[in-house]
């Protein structure tokens, strides 16, 4: 049997299966089997309030999962599927109230990752799955991660390489009178108003609950320190003279205004590029490599107050620990 058959046997067994995306993998299960449903919630310890992402093999397949789908949704699936966008809308009857969390509408995507493309056309039906972490915890981004985070909780972990987006897929409500984007990610609110001709609300406006977007997530074990560039290189000088281990995540060395001879010694010291999509593709693996036992925090500068960084910003704030007091 090759890797998709096995794959495929678990999953029609009601066994749970990861599953590589462009974004990051899923813990999957036949979205129409509550035994199999039920198993993710346990295995993440995620509440059963929160609603599951169902993936479907074509666009065709909306019609399974959703009725009264409006113009706008197929406008958009068709010009962004496969790929990294969500779409809310209301659900069919038949659909288990384990996927939906009991609420009138659901979650749909054709995620864009060759091995799950196949998988999904073979299976022939929709594919449950959150992101194969445990609920709160960072995103996993290749087959090791998943494997580090869930072990033997999960059956079959089908192995697709890294993900090459990195992050979570934008969300975007289309189960109302006006779109909503519930969750930023890869493709863009800009991208999304030029499909649809419209401006786009944002979460506020919107009546849907998303648990997933409450705000401590996608967290790693070490308190995370998101920080602006001169409080940074402080923190950073000043943990170092304490003597205490530390790592960073930056966009500079050193930068040029300091002092040659004042020493900033990180346990690992990553510096990350300066564009949104490679630092996104790079950024859940970069934190789980900076997520070591013997550190006592993590750094991380702050990326650009801008439109273009909004999704990483996003995952950085709901990463970091709040900051009721000064570092130091
Ligand atoms: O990129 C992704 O979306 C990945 C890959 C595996 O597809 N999946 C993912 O799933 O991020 P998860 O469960 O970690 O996040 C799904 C988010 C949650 O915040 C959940 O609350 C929201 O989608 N969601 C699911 N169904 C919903 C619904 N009916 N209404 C509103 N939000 C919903
Ligand atoms: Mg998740």
């Amino acid at each position: 049997m090759n890797a998709i058959e096995q794959a495929l046997t678990f999953l029609k067994n009601g066994k749970l299966v990861a599953i590589p995306t462009e974004t990051v993998y899923g813990l999957g299960a036949d979205a129409r089997n509550p035994t199999a449903l039920a198993q993710i919630y346990h295995i993440k310890g995620r509440p059963m309030t929160n609603p599951l992402i169902v993936h479907i093999p074509s666009i065709e397949a909306i019609h399974d999962w959703a009725i009264e789908i409006p113009e706008n949704a197929l406008k958009v699936a068709h010009a962004f599927w496969p790929g990294p966008l969500t779409l809310i809308l209301k659900r069919h009857p038949s659909v288990l109230d384990l996927v939906t969390g009991a609420q009138e509408t659901i979650a749909l995507r054709i995620p864009n990752h060759p091995l799950t493309l196949q998988l999904l056309a073979e299976f022939n039906g929709g594919i449950a799955a959150p992101s194969a972490n445990r609920y709160g915890r960072l995103s996993p981004t290749t087959a090791e991660h998943v494997r580090a985070e869930l072990g033997d909780s999960v059956d079959y972990i089908l192995d697709g390489g890294p993900c090459g987006v990195g992050i979570e897929s934008t969300i975007l409500d289309l189960s109302q009178d006006f779109p909503a984007v519930l969750r930023p990610g890869h493709i863009s609110v800009d991208a999304l108003e030029t499909i649809l001709k419209t401006d786009l609300h944002t979460k506020h406006h919107s009546k849907i609950i998303v648990p997933g977007s409450s705000e401590s997530h996608y967290a790693p074990h070490k308190p995370l320190y998101l920080l602006e560039k001169d409080v940074l290189w402080e923190t950073a000088l000043h943990l170092t003279s304490k003597k205490k281990s530390f790592n960073l995540l930056s966009f500079e060395q050193k930068p040029k205004e300091m002092l040659l001879n004042i020493n900033i010694s990180p346990n690992q010291w990553i510096t990350e590029p300066c564009d949104p999509d490679r630092y996104a593709e790079k950024l859940y693996a970069d934190l789980h490599d900076l997520d070591e036992e013997k550190v006592s925090c993590i750094l991380v500068q702050c990326p650009p107050n801008t439109v273009q960084w909004e999704a990483v910003r996003d995952r950085l704030q709901r990463a970091a620990t709040a900051l009721k007091q000064p570092l130091f």
